[in-house]
């Protein structure tokens, strides 16, 4: 099969050492080799979240399972919970806690902006909420919320803090130690370059205390936390067989964010995320999320024709680089570009360049102008 450029916002393309990371022996879950592995994959895990402080939990699952075992292993039923909503994975995430019998209220953002911590103050004072989850940066959106003033105002109003760092982590700065967070999850196919299949947790000292305390137990096996964290210290004790090769290959993703160091690694993204919005802005195009709110690791933008699908599949066949569309009613008017992972400067140059033409010809840019000579040789 084919390669083609993943500019989609997860999965990412795979260099080739993660590739062949999974392609080595099968090892027993259980036996001593998989758990030196397995230990050097979650001191890594404890690298990228700067993690000293927590307890940190890598398993097999995708980001869902991250939102899903947060709630599950926090939230009891009859629980008043707080959801702040900048996209899909918002609503996901209220929609869970509902699942999970919660008297789930939320705080939206449907217009490209971010949560504003005045108004989570102004909302904590009036209800006795015991969590409240926030996303980091909303995959549908591209808006990036500031979590540290976020979580600052849970700490100072007693309420624990779930962040879904899915579409952050090793792609935007995160200190879960200095965030003072009581959960911070991501997975494997996003910034950390790793093939999907892992959900990465940080879980604070107090939020394991509160789940070891809770009244109610935990209503799952496979996503209660607790359960997990023995695992966590020696992986032979077994709980639920692990996707060995996923993990290996995690292993050797998050060994080259280590090697790039992850300040670099965030200021690359920096650079990935201003590229591509100074190229949306020369298109003319319109942002989904508000400026300063705008995230490094995916861009949203409109696209006035509404002829995102074919943007998309012209792009794909011409060019052989795969973008996404928004999400359900969203996916003929909206383009989204991952630019995350291992993705350097000039594969981004000339991808876009890429994009460029395809833009024109297809008379999206604003104004419609068809492209030129000229333009075809930028
Ligand atoms: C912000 C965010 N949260 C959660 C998820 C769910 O992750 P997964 O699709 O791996 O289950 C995604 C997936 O794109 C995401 O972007």
């Amino acid at each position: 099969m084919e390669d083609k450029l993943l500019l989609i916002p997860g999965p990412t393309n795979l260099t080739p050492r993660v590739r062949e990371a999974m392609a080595g022996p099968q090892l027993p879950h259980v036996g001593s080799q998989f758990y030196s592995m397995f230990k050097e994959t979650v001191a890594l895990a404890r690298y990228v979240f700067r993690n000293e402080k927590g307890v940190q939990f890598v398993f097999t699952g995708s980001g869902t399972i991250g939102m899903e075992s947060s709630v599950v292993s926090l939230v009891a039923h009859g629980d008043r919970t707080l959801t702040l909503m900048n996209g899909y994975f918002g609503h996901r995430m209220l929609m869970l806690n509902e699942v999970h019998g919660a008297k789930a209220d939320s705080i939206d953002h449907p217009n490209g902006g971010a949560a504003d911590p005045d108004a989570l103050r102004s909302q904590l004072q009036k209800n006795n909420y015991s969590v409240v989850f926030i996303t980091h940066i909303d995959t549908s959106s591209s808006v990036i919320n500031p979590v540290r003033e976020l979580v600052e105002e849970c700490q100072k109003a007693g309420v624990l803090s779930v962040v879904d760092s899915v579409c952050a982590i090793g792609g935007v700065p995160l200190d879960f130690d200095r965030l003072g967070a009581d959960i911070v999850f991501t997975a494997s196919q996003k910034a950390l370059a790793g093939p999907p299949g892992a959900v990465l947790v940080a879980a604070s000292q107090r939020a394991i205390e509160y789940m070891e305390k809770r009244k109610e137990p935990i209503e799952s096996y496979y996503m209660n936390l607790l359960r997990w964290k023995p695992i966590m210290d020696d992986p032979r004790m077994y709980l639920a067989t692990p996707a060995t090769q996923v993990i290996m290959a995690l292993r050797e993703a998050m060994t080259e964010v280590k090697e790039e160091g992850i300040e670099n690694r965030w200021a690359r993204h920096q650079r990935l995320g201003e590229m591509t919005r100074n190229q949306v802005e020369e298109w003319g195009q319109r942002f989904v999320a508000e400026e300063g709110h705008r995230a490094d690791t995916v861009t949203s933008f409109w696209v006035q024709k509404e002829n995102a699908g074919e943007i998309q599949s012209t792009l794909e066949k011409e060019h052989g680089i795969m973008i996404a569309r928004g999400l359900y009613e969203e996916k003929d008017k909206m383009l989204r570009i991952g630019h995350f992972g291992m993705l350097n400067t000039d594969t981004l140059r000339g991808a876009l360049d890429a994009l460029d033409l395809v833009m024109k010809e297809l008379g999206a840019v604003a104004g419609g102008v068809k492209a030129t000579t000229s333009d075809r040789k930028r």
